[in-house]
């Protein structure tokens, strides 16, 4: 076998330290033959002739421009629309009529941010603007601000680009796709402005904090099951820092989060609120 076939286990390591400093990503060992195929692709791109010199490369001041296109390769993007029903259900059922109820109650202005963090290709955010939209009726005037981060730019370029295949679409009907969707050509459906400059996008890195005032509602899914405990305490700490007192934290079913997030206050199998100030 060659060095172009498969990473050694000697280089794997190194990869895989690199990987874990830069996303908090841990890959086992068990995942060698995928991390070379994926690695692999950015050698053909570089014209690399082994992994050895694209590692060189890659590690060296000249390399920083291919970090970005480094971490696509290795990262799962994988998403689609209202993945995971039920928190979308929770939002659009309970979250969005308790924001009205509490600005009724003069508990709370009318304003409300959300932040999809680790978004990919802004599935999720886009997912709860639709909700918003379609419940346009509760929030009439509000101010509302979804940001989408992610640590991939291609992902963030094709947030922004909003144009999705039809495989993004599965969980959404005939009559959802019509009112947020215009059809272009081969079964690429473009979303529509009204929803599109409802959310923002922003680059970010969930091992470092977020330079942004906080958020009532956060949404963390399907990202950390391949970071270590230690990278997951350093993500939780930064998110629960950006959650206002009473902020809500989603977290998806494949976090393993569960024994993590004591310092909230669990609500049901999904969902965390921070203590509000008054009860802390
Ligand atoms: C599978 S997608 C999840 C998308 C969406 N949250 C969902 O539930 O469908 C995982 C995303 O996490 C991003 N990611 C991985 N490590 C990250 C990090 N350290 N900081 C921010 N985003 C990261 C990847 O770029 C990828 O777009």
């Amino acid at each position: 076998m060659t060095d172009l076939e498969r990473l050694t286990p000697k280089q794997f390591e190194l990869f895989q330290s690199f990987i874990y400093q830069r996303s908090g990503i841990k890959l086992e060992i068990s995942k060698i033959t995928l991390v070379s195929n994926r690695i692999r692709r950015r050698l053909k791109a570089g014209n690399f002739q082994d992994f050895d010199a694209y590692y060189r490369f890659l590690t060296s001041r000249a390399g920083t421009g291919e970090l970005s296109a480094f971490l696509d390769a290795i990262t799962t993007n994988e998403t689609f629309f209202f993945r995971t029903q039920s928190h979308f259900d929770w939002l659009k059922n309970e979250y969005l009529p308790e924001l009205a109820r509490a600005k009724s109650d003069g508990k709370r202005t009318a304003s409300v941010r959300f932040w999809s963090a680790a978004c990919s290709s802004g599935e999720e955010p886009y997912s709860i603007a639709m909700c918003l939209a379609e419940s346009s009726v509760l929030l009439r005037g509000w101010d509302v601000q979804i940001l989408g981060t992610d640590l991939s730019e291609s992902a963030l370029t094709a947030a922004r680009e909003g144009v999705y295949k039809r495989r993004a679409m599965q969980e959404m009907d005939a009559a959802r796709i019509r009112r947020h969707f215009s059809e272009e050509a081969d079964e690429l459906f473009r979303l529509k402005a009204s929803v599109a400059q409802m959310v923002q996008f922003k680059h970010h890195n969930l091992l470092r904090p977020l330079n942004e005032p906080p958020f009532d509602c956060i949404w963390i899914r399907n990202v950390l099951i391949y970071f270590d405990r230690e990278s997951k305490a350093k993500v939780v700490e930064h998110l629960v820092q950006s959650l206002v007192p009473g902020g809500y934290l989603v977290v998806g079913p494949s976090e393993g989060l569960y024994d993590m997030l004591t310092m909230l206050q669990k609500r049901t199998p999904f969902l965390y609120q921070k203590p509000k100030k008054d009860a802390s």
